[in-house]
C-alpha cells in the first residue's frame, strides 16, 4: 500500500509541475484530490485493513493528502502570476495606466463658515449650543418681546406649522431666528451665561439673490453682573478683525430690534475699497455685517433675572452673508442648488 501511494505522489507532481491552465489545475485536482481518486478510495478503504495496517496506510495517506493540497495551492499561484506576466507581455494589460482616484468630499462652504464664527468665540469662551428648527410662537416671538399683533412681528415672514389650538391660533412655526434660544438657555440656568448658537432659520420669501427660504445664523450672548454696551463693541470687533482682517474698523449705529434696548447694527469698513466706496459696499464704505444689543430688560424678566443685578447683551448674524462677503458672491441662492462646479471651489 505504501509502495502503491509513493508512486501516486510521483505521478501527480509530474503532473502538476506541467500545468499551465487554471482550468487544467482544476482537472488535476479532480483526478488525485476528487471524490473519485485513487488517494480518496484508499481513505474509505482503511476501516477493513487491520490496526497495525491501519496506523501506517492512514498516517501516510493523510500526509500525502495534505502535500497534495500544497503542491495545488503552490501551482495556483504560479501559474495566476504566469497569466498575468503573459497578459503584460502580449500588450493586453498595462499595468503603467494611472488608477482612478477616488472622489474626495469636503466640507461645505457654510459649514466651514460656522465652524471658523464658533471658534472664534469659543476662544473668547463662549459655549456652542444648539437648539430646535420647530419652535414655538412662545419663544420666537412672545417671550422675545414680540407680542401677538404687534407691528414688529412683520420684520420676520413666517413659515406657521400646519397646526391650530382651539381658538385658531398656530402656535408653532419654523423659527426665523436663531434669537428664540437666549430664552431655552435662559430658563435653563442662571447667570453667568455666555453662548452662542448656530442653526438654519427659515422665512417665507420669495427668493432671489440676497434672499433664501432657508440660511444660517449664529446667535451670540452673554448675561452676568454688570455687562454693558463696551462689553458688546469689545467683543464684537474682537470677532471682525478676527474674520475679516486685523485692519477692520467697526461701526455701530442705532437699530431696532424688539429683545434689544438699545439696539444696534454694526458695519464693518469696506475690505474691498478699504472704506473709499466701490461697489461691494454701494459707494458707502461700510457693510453692515450683524445686529445687536443690551437684552432688553422686559426679556431678563421672562426668565426670572433680576434686570436690577444682571444686564447682558445679545448679537445675531447671518452666516452666508458672511461667506458672500468675504468671497465676493453674489447670488445666496448658489449655497444650496447644490452645484459642485461652485462648491468645489471652497
Ligand atoms: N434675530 C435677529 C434677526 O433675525 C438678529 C438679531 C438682532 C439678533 C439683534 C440679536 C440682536 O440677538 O440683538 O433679524
Amino acid at each position: 500500500m505504501i509502495a502503491k501511494l509513493d508512486e501516486l505522489r510521483a505521478k501527480a507532481i509530474t503532473e502538476l509541475d506541467g500545468i499551465d491552465k487554471p482550468s487544467d489545475l482544476e482537472a488535476w485536482r479532480i483526478r488525485y484530490l476528487g471524490r473519485k481518486s485513487a488517494l480518496t478510495q484508499i481513505l474509505r478503504g482503511l476501516a477493513a485493513l487491520s490496526l497495525e495496517e491501519k496506523r501506517a496506510t492512514g498516517a501516510a495517506a493523510n500526509e500525502l493528502r495534505a502535500f497534495l493540497e500544497k503542491s495545488l495551492a503552490l501551482r495556483e499561484e504560479a501559474v495566476r502570476d504566469s497569466v498575468i506576466a503573459r497578459a503584460i507581455e502580449g500588450g493586453r494589460l498595462d499595468i503603467t495606466l494611472p488608477g482612478r482616484s477616488p472622489a474626495l468630499g469636503r466640507l461645505h462652504p457654510t459649514t466651514q463658515m460656522l465652524r471658523q464664527v464658533c471658534n472664534i468665540f469659543m476662544t473668547m469662551g463662549f459655549e456652542v449650543v444648539e437648539g430646535p428648527d420647530v419652535e414655538w410662537e412662545y419663544y420666537n416671538f412672545d417671550a422675545l418681546n414680540i407680542p401677538q399683533d404687534h407691528p414688529a412681528r412683520d420684520m420676520w415672514d413666517t413659515l406657521w406649522m400646519d397646526f391650530t389650538t382651539e381658538d385658531g391660533r398656530r402656535p408653532m412655526l419654523l423659527r426665523t431666528h436663531t434669537s428664540p434660544m437666549q430664552i431655552r438657555v435662559m430658563e435653563s440656568r442662571r447667570p453667568p451665561v455666555r453662548v452662542i448658537v448656530p442653526g438654519k432659520v427659515y422665512r417665507y420669501e420669495a427668493t432671489d439673490a440676497t434672499h433664501e427660504a432657508m440660511f444660517y445664523q449664529i446667535e451670540g450672548f452673554a448675561v452676568d453682573r454688570n455687562i454693558t454696551l463696551a462689553d458688546l463693541k469689545g467683543t464684537l470687533f474682537e470677532f471682525a478683525k478676527r474674520l475679516f482682517g486685523e485692519e477692520r474698523r467697526v461701526r455701530f449705529r442705532c437699530d431696532y430690534f424688539p429683545f434689544v434696548e438699545p439696539g444696534v447694527e454694526m458695519a464693518i469698513d469696506c475690505f474691498l475699497c478699504d472704506g473709499a466706496g466701490c461697489q461691494l459696499c454701494s459707494g458707502s464704505g461700510w457693510i453692515e455685517i450683524l445686529g445687536a444689543g443690551m437684552v432688553h430688560p422686559e426679556v431678563l424678566r421672562r426668565v426670572n433675572y433680576d434686570p436690577e443685578i444682571y444686564t447682558g447683551f445679545a448679537f445675531g448674524l447671518g452666516l452666508e452673508r458672511m461667506l458672500m462677503l468675504k468671497h465676493g458672491i453674489e447670488d445666496i441662492r448658489l449655497f444650496y442648488s447644490n452645484d459642485l462646479r461652485f462648491l468645489r471651489q471652497f
